[in-house]
């Protein structure tokens, strides 16, 4: 953060549409974790309702809020000092989101490249899909945010929840605080196993807590060219090396980049390289993970806290925020 000594609130969240991979580990819940130790007011959130837009299995999006919920402890959120909660459990971001849409131009939601995207992927273009950005405006406006940390595809979705503040504190007062998006130089976009950007709607995750086996294999299909042993390799054009940085110190990096361009070396030591320090960084983790996997009543308990602790700062600022529209609160 640009001025680590003034404390801050910070707001993220991640939608439970799949199993957490590296993508979101290094792209996104490396920060998280970074914001909570600098000591600001941090909150951390499930996205369920985002989810939907492409989530259709009522039981899988049960399933799969609680385990990332589980997920999220596991890697390090603090629950003490952070507050983690369900999108849903704070229903007044829906109507914030409604009081947002009717200042918000179609035009600057026509630009988005997510939705773009994701029509041209094949998806069907509901209204949800639409107005997700004004939904995730709601989400950070709502607890007064200053600073979001997400990864580089979520640039433009902050961009615009800026603009959305601006458009609303001109027409009513500034009442809106304009956050800023946290995202640091050195956040690359994690490749995945295919070449794309990793996502969970390209099934080319590398998971965080998969079962081992299934790591192994995950990391042992990332695609290399046919280069032979003996050829040195540009170390700054291998996906595989763009991943194995991502867990490597400086001197690692060093060794590694010599290695690769030495000559020499195969690709299936780097993926094993990969799978080691894989493991070295997350265990800790997976432990921890496979601990909580028999505490479903913390977990509840920790969500319910979570919740209460958003609804402190919501419900004020949506009680202003229509008040300050004409809106009465009775
Ligand atoms: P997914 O694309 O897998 O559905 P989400 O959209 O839920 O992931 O993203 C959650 C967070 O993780 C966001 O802040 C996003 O920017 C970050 N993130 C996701 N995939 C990557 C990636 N491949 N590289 C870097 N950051 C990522
Ligand atoms: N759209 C984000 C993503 O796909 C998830 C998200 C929803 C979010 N609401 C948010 C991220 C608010 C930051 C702040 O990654």
């Amino acid at each position: 953060m640009t001025d680590a000594t003034k404390k801050k609130i910070i707001v993220s969240g991640i939608q439970p549409s799949g199993n957490l991979h590296l993508g979101n580990y290094f792209g996104a819940v490396q920060q998280f974790i970074q914001l909570i130790r600098e000591g600001h007011d941090c909150y951390y959130f499930l996205a369920n309702y985002h989810a939907l837009t492409s989530l259709h299995e009522p039981g899988r999006l049960l399933e799969l809020t609680h385990s990332t919920a589980a997920d999220y402890i596991a890697l390090g959120l603090d629950p003490e000092l952070a507050a983690i909660y369900v999108q849903s459990d704070l229903p007044e971001v829906c109507e914030l989101q409604w009081l947002l849409t009717t200042v918000t131009p179609m035009g600057l939601l026509e630009r988005c490249h997510a939705y773009k995207d994701k029509i041209a992927q094949g998806l069907s273009s509901d209204h949800g899909l639409f107005a997700y950005p004004v939904l995730q405006a709601a989400d950070i406006l709502i607890v007064r945010a200053d600073c979001v940390p997400v990864g580089q595809d979520q640039r433009q979705h902050i961009e615009v929840t800026r603009d959305i503040a601006g458009y609303f504190n001109r027409l009513y007062g500034e009442l809106l605080t304009v956050p800023e998006a946290y995202i640091p130089e050195s956040v690359a976009v994690v490749p995945g196993c295919d070449g794309r950007k990793m996502s969970k709607s390209y099934h080319n995750t590398i998971e965080l807590f998969a079962p081992e086996e299934e790591v192994r294999q995950q990391i042992f299909s990332i695609v290399t060219d046919s280069a032979s042993l003996k050829e040195p390799k540009d170390p700054d054009k291998s996906m595989l090396y763009a991943v194995l940085k991502l867990f490597c110190t400086e001197e690692e990096k060093a060794y590694w980049r010599d290695r690769f361009t030495s000559g020499g070396l195969g690709y299936r030591e780097v993926k094993q390289a990969i799978f080691d320090l894989y493991m070295r960084l997350f265990e800790p983790m997976r432990a921890r993970r496979r601990e909580l996997d028999s505490q479903p009543e913390y977990i509840d308990e920790v969500l319910r806290r979570g919740a209460e602790k958003a609804r402190k700062i919501a419900r004020p600022l949506v009680a202003e925020v229509r008040a300050a529209m004409g809106i009465p609160n009775r």
